[in-house]
């Protein structure tokens, strides 16, 4: 194992000379016309990365491959246990359909800037639906499928876009998931006009039409001309992502497309270890920013072949799954959340199921999306003998903050830290007053800016909100909302996020927008929701009701109404399933609830009477709430 010296060199060159060593790295990148500066610093705290450059986006992932020798290498492999298919895409075949896909949605009027929001099922057309987006200097906004039509709404409405690009439906197991009416009622919901929707029908569902908005997908694709890529600029948003904030009004990151691709197409080689034409596989969705980054543009900007997989770790049919792709298709690298491998570990704790398989091609496995707990990465390290490495992320990064560079320098992987900073980040433990901490204190864990290419350079339409959210409480400092340490060595360990965000099975969740759902609800004068650990998903969300004078109905019944509710509202994707009624909620004096103290008592951790508090009863009554309901039983 190496001593960290080639990452350390490399790291310090990041921050001493941002403009040489990313300029460096945008040499693997094609562009059509060359960056004028590397980084424009003149407008902090807005950083732009390779201004005055120009590309496309969709070129770098497909016609460039093509034309440069691997024309007949697979780009695509769709493995779909939930509908018995695969089916694989030469990159010649991906940009074939692509660019016929890209002139259908010109046809409809489609051009450079316009939004285009996806509502898709993880199919091949999902990836081709953002591609062919990019191929126009189109920016996509994707929506997650477990979402609900209000959710859908929101993001019209944010986004405006100018067609909508959906499927019939997904698959759940045990389960079609009709999308269709989904759709229909978001733009029923939603104030901006949708003049046009593009429809994929499934053989598992058909989607009724509606004449004159809707028009079937293979009909226009089979009507279209191919198009050509359309240059961009570099800063040009290259898609929309949202992600929760701290209210029912979600957060629209945008990603530029020039430091994009350049720090994705590094991160493939010196972060994943990956070479072009091996087999990478993101067992993510397409509607989250993993699936974005390295089920779509990292491998294939890189010219390596992805998977896109359109199953469970488990039940899809078994806890085999995942040996099954990566012996099956050759995988050498899998990345995934750890709340996969604790489904695959309940299910098959001793591994018997990956004797069937042979997983020698297999070198590295990567987790995200929260914290990787020590017992999990142990349990994956003992049954697949190869490197796991935890590496943390955001929406808002685009990739990487923190990781073990395994194609670079591999360190030693030490169990509970996520590794160290990734080129260009310079992170900081902060306390209250701003103050850096001491090499093992936990902190506000914050990056010194400008951060490196590929992160977020504003949020939509909202560069006040961008300032606010993420700039305003550290001066000079992006706040990450996460808490954590950085050791004597370097490392650091992301711990838990300091605002109201929870993490559900790798899935990001704000407890506000729950609230704020569940306050809509008749019988509610007030409520919390808080994160209660689970040993499978990380953390579910629970709720507790106040109910106003004179509701005399038994309070079973408003709780699996607010259980409904936010499942209409926001979709299955929350997991809310658990509420109880309480007396009051705890306070201190000046109104605040005491969502922390709830939390340590809902989880059995260690806590003490805040000084702070209105009334401590009110803590006994939530108590002794949440122990009838099963949790509080440590404490
Ligand atoms: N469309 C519609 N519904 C969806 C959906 C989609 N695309 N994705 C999930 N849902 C539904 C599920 O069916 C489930 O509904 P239910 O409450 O009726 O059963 C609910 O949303 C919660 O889904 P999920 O959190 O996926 O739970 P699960 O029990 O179905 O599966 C895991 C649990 C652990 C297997 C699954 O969450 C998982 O694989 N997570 C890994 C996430 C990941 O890899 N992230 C990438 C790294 S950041
Ligand atoms: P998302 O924006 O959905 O990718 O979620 C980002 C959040 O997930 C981060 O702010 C962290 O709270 C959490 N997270 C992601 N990766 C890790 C990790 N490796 N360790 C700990 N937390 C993580």
């Amino acid at each position: 194992m190496s001593t960290g010296d080639t990452y350390r060199a490399l790291h310090a060159r990041s921050l001493n000379d941002p403009a040489g060593f990313w300029a460096e790295q945008a040499e693997a990148i094609d562009w059509t016309r060359r960056w004028d500066k590397v980084l424009d610093d003149s407008t902090p705290p807005f950083y732009r990365w390779f201004p005055g450059g120009e590309l496309n986006a969709c070129h770098n992932a497909l016609d460039r491959h093509v034309d440069g020798g691997r024309a007949d290498q697979t780009a695509l492999i769709y493995d779909s246990p939930v509908t018995g298919t695969k089916k694989s895409f030469t990159y010649r075949a991906l940009r074939d359909d692509v660019a016929r896909l890209a002139g259908a949605i010109a046809a409809q009027g489609v051009g450079r800037g316009d939004r285009v929001i996806l509502y898709m099922p993880m199919i091949p057309e999902a990836v081709m639906a953002m591609l062919a987006c990019a191929r126009l200097g189109a920016v996509h906004s994707v929506v997650f499928g477990g979402f609900a039509a209000n959710e859908l709404a929101t993001r019209i409405d944010d986004c405006t876009p100018k067609l909508i690009m959906t499927a019939s439906c997904g698959i759940e197991p045990g389960r079609v998931v009709q999308y269709k009416p989904l759709l229909d009622a978001a733009i029923g919901l939603a104030k901006h006009n949708i003049p046009r929707c593009l429809v994929f029908q499934r053989p598992q569902a058909a989607a009724t039409m509606v004449a004159g908005r809707d028009l079937d997908w293979s009909e226009a694709v089979a009507a279209a001309t191919p198009h050509a890529c359309v240059p961009v600029k570099a800063t040009d948003p290259l898609y929309i992502l949202y992600t929760s904030g701290t209210t029912g009004q979600p957060k629209g990151v945008v990603r530029d497309t020039g430091g994009y691709c350049v720090a994705l197409q590094w991160s493939m080689k010196n972060l994943y270890g990956v070479a072009p034409g091996e087999v990478y596989w993101c067992a993510s969705d397409v509607g989250w920013v993993v699936g974005h980054s390295y089920i779509v543009y990292g491998p294939l900007l890189y010219g390596a072949t992805t998977i896109l997989y359109e199953g469970k770790p488990v039940g899809t049919p078994d806890a085999g799954a995942f040996w099954r792709v990566i012996s099956e298709h050759k995988a050498v690298a899998l990345f995934t959340a750890p709340t996969a491998f604790r489904a695959i570990k309940k299910e098959d704790p001793d591994g018997k199921l990956l004797k069937q398989y042979d997983l020698s091609k297999f070198r590295t496995l990567f987790l995200a999306g929260e914290r990787g707990d020590p017992p999990t990465i142990e349990w994956a390290q003992k049954l697949l003998g190869v490197p796991i490495v935890d590496h943390w992320w955001q929406t808002e990064t685009g990739w990487a903050i923190c990781g073990n560079f395994v194609g670079l320098d591999p360190m030693p992987v030490k169990p509970g830290s996520t590794s160290v900073p990734s080129p260009g980040w310079h992170l900081d433990v902060l306390d209250e007053r701003g103050n850096r901490m001491k090499a093992g204190e936990v902190g506000a864990l914050a990056g010194r800016l400008p951060l490196p290419p590929g992160t977020f350079p504003t949020l939509w339409n909202a560069d006040q909100r961008y300032k606010d959210a993420y700039l305003a409480e550290y001066p000079g400092y992006y706040k990450t909302g996460d808490a954590g340490f950085i050791d004597a060595d370097g490392y650091v360990s992301v711990m838990t996020r300091v605002d109201d965000v929870i993490n559900v099975a790798g899935h990001r969740l704000s407890t506000g927008q729950i609230e704020e759902v569940l306050a809509s609800h008749n019988d509610v004068a007030e409520c919390a929701v808080i994160g209660v650990a689970d040993e499978l998903k990380g953390q579910v969300p629970f709720g507790f009701l106040v109910l106003k004078a004179g509701i005399d109905r038994p309070p079973a019944d408003t709780v699996r109404e607010v259980v409904l509710l936010v499942r209409d509202r926001i979709g299955p994707v929350a997991f809310f399933k658990t509420a109880i009624v309480v007396p009051r909620l705890p306070k201190t004096r000046s109104g605040k609830i005491l969502r922390g103290t709830m939390q340590k008592i809902a989880d059995g951790q260690p806590w003490t009477l805040p000084a702070t508090i209105e009334d401590p009863a009110a803590l006994e009554e939530i108590k002794g709430g949440l122990k009838t309901a099963g949790y509080a039983t440590k404490s």
